[in-house]
């Protein structure tokens, strides 16, 4: 699925609508492992933007900033759905690790955010530990196409 958006409000729709279909699915399914949407993108092209949408939609209403100094941000999700199992959401940015990136990012305890289904795991530059990311996976590419415009592709 390929989107073009106009506005950083675009794209936190996008984001929203994505939390939501995500919701509706995992209702029906049953995983034995975390949820993980690995995002990938230059600088500035919208992965936190989208993840301020996306996090609204768990029913997160805290502020999401980007987690660029602390590496991990953690989240309760609240959602009204009786149903829903989903409990916590983890936003992970790893743009400022350089070297070892997949021994860095294990110190952080992201296996044990796997290990949970209750989980979510947002990842942004995750092109950095593509080795390291489940299988299942949602890969979300993000492009910037000049002043407002940005490709949002989910593979
Ligand atoms: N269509 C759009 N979608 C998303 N953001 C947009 C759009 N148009 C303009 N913007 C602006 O572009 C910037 C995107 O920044 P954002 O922090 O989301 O990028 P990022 O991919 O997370 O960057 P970084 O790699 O630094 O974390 C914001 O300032 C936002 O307002
Ligand atoms: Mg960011």
């Amino acid at each position: 699925m390929e989107i073009l958006t106009k506005s950083a409000e675009e794209t936190k729709e996008f984001g929203k609508k994505i939390a939501t279909d995500l919701i509706r699915n995992q209702a029906a399914g049953i995983r034995n492992n975390g949820l993980t949407l690995a995002l990938t993108g230059e600088l500035g092209s919208g992965k936190t933007t989208f993840v301020q949408g996306f996090a609204y939609g768990l029913g997160i209403k805290q502020r999401i900033i980007s987690p660029t100094f602390i590496l991990v941000r953690r989240y309760d999700i609240k959602l009204s759905t009786l149903n829903s199992q989903l409990s916590t959401f983890y936003h992970v940015d790893l743009y400022r690790l350089e070297e070892k990136v997949e021994v860095e990012v294990r110190n952080l305890g992201i296996d044990e955010f796997w290990k949970n289904p209750e989980n979510i795991i947002a990842i942004e530059w995750a092109e950095k530990i593509r080795s390291v990311v489940p299988k299942n996976a949602t890969w979300i590419e993000f492009e910037n196409m000049g002043k407002d415009k940005r490709k949002i592709t989910v593979i």
